[in-house]
């Protein structure tokens, strides 16, 4: 994660531009008070920066919530505002001159609204969720090229190794999203995807709400599939293959293969560890019979003029408020200039989304962009208007 460690963090006048940056405004948190996020935009990338008190120095790095897909723009955004702060940098890990040049060259590196907005619908489609090294995604990927290949990953170092290689490998058939994958599910239209390989999750043991196979995740597999395509999890955790199994078999008509130490085309990075340590790993496959409705989500992310107070909105602070089936929870509270930001996740309990809530004269707006146009998104919206309206 780019970071610089300062003497001491400065505060700039509002709005400010350098270099094709510009620092829209800052917003101080309440209970942390040496805690600020200042608005960036460069380019399309809109996100904050975060300073914060660390051992008796400062530290400013990007905000994880609303890091932009491109890691050049967080470089750019540090190294301006150190220039108009006139910031005294101790230590850092940015370099002065960049690009990666196989980074500026990639366009595989897709934001959730391309997807969003204009799903590509040409050919069969197949995702992978938690590529990680990339070998089965950059393996499969060459040696179809006909089918187009989404990989999903949350790991920024994962990204952005498997982009080199799409560059490297030439590849224009993979397309690499940044994104929570269970997120990502809902906006996939129906009955067009081949596969959705789900290689060695995490088995979250401790936080089962974490984990990527759910009821929810599986319900959204089946409707993106073909008749005839397939969910393949794979994994090397006996309790997640149980629980997997269990959640499977729990639907009313389903098809399910079991395979235990299958051997496939690539082996991952884990794979080969597992295997050396002589784990069983475990295929569940569940195969898709059933053409599914199209997708149709209705609704919009508008709010109507609040009539509550600041001190209200403040007061929300580390509060969690629950609907039937899902919950909004009130991280944190920013001061603005003339208003709050709060910062909340709100959804359903196995995907929900991280965002900010700006309350400027009674008007309230999602940072830097809507939540994703999902179901429980939008039951979501419905229910913290209600919250917000007192
Ligand atoms: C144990 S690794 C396995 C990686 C790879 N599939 C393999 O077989 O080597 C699990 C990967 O899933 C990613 N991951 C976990 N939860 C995710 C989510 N909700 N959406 C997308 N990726 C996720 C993690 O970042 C991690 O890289």
């Amino acid at each position: 994660m780019p970071h610089l460690h300062i003497e001491k963090f400065k505060e700039i006048e509002y709005p400010l531009s350098h270099d094709g940056v510009t620092f829209g405004f800052v917003a101080t948190n309440v209970n942390h008070t040496s805690e600020k996020l200042i608005s960036v935009q460069v380019e399309e990338d809109s996100f904050f920066l975060l300073s914060k008190e660390e051992d008796g120095r400062s530290l400013l790095k990007s905000d994880k919530l609303t890091r932009p897909a491109s890691i050049y723009n967080v470089h750019k955004a540090l190294l301006a505002y150190a220039t108009l702060a006139e910031l005294n940098i101790l230590a850092s890990n940015v370099p002065e001159v960049q690009k990666n040049v196989h980074l500026q060259e990639v366009t595989a590196l897709k934001s959730i609204d391309f997807f969003a907005n204009d799903f590509p619908m040409t050919r069969e489609v197949r995702i992978e969720v938690g590529f990680g090294s990339g070998r089965h995604l950059l393996h499969q990927a060459a040696k179809n090229p006909e089918i187009l290949f989404i990989g999903i990953e949350i790991h920024r170092p994962s990204i952005e190794q498997v982009l080199k290689q799409v560059s490297i490998q030439k590849l224009d058939n993979l397309l690499v999203l940044d994104y929570d994958a269970r997120l990502f599910m809902e906006l996939v239209p129906s009955n067009i995807v081949g596969k959705v390989y789900v290689h060695f999750p995490v088995p979250w043991d401790k936080k089962p709400h974490r984990r990527v196979i759910s009821t929810s995740f599986i319900q959204e597999s089946r409707r993106i599939l073909k008749v005839g395509g397939s969910l393949e999890l794979r994994t090397d955790s006996e309790n997640y293959y149980a629980y997997s199994y269990e959640t499977f078999i729990a639907f009313h008509k389903t098809t399910l293969q079991i395979n235990k130490n299958k051997d496939i085309a690539v082996t991952s990075k884990y794979e080969d560890r597992w295997k050396k340590q002589e784990k069983n790993i475990y295929d569940v496959t569940m195969i898709n019979e059933e053409e599914s409705q199209e997708l149709s989500i209705e609704g919009s992310f508008d709010f109507d003029l609040l009539t509550t107070d600041d001190d209200f909105l403040l007061a929300l602070h580390a509060t969690t408020k629950r609907f039937e089936g899902g919950f909004i929870h009130f991280e944190r509270a920013f001061r603005l200039e003339n208003g709050v930001m709060l910062r909340l996740s709100m959804g359903s309990f196995d995907r929900p989304e991280h965002l900010y809530l700006i309350v400027e004269n009674h008007q309230a707006s999602y940072y830097p962009s809507m939540p994703l146009k999902s179901k429980s998104n939008l039951v979501a919206h419905q229910f913290l208007k209600r919250v917000l309206h007192g």
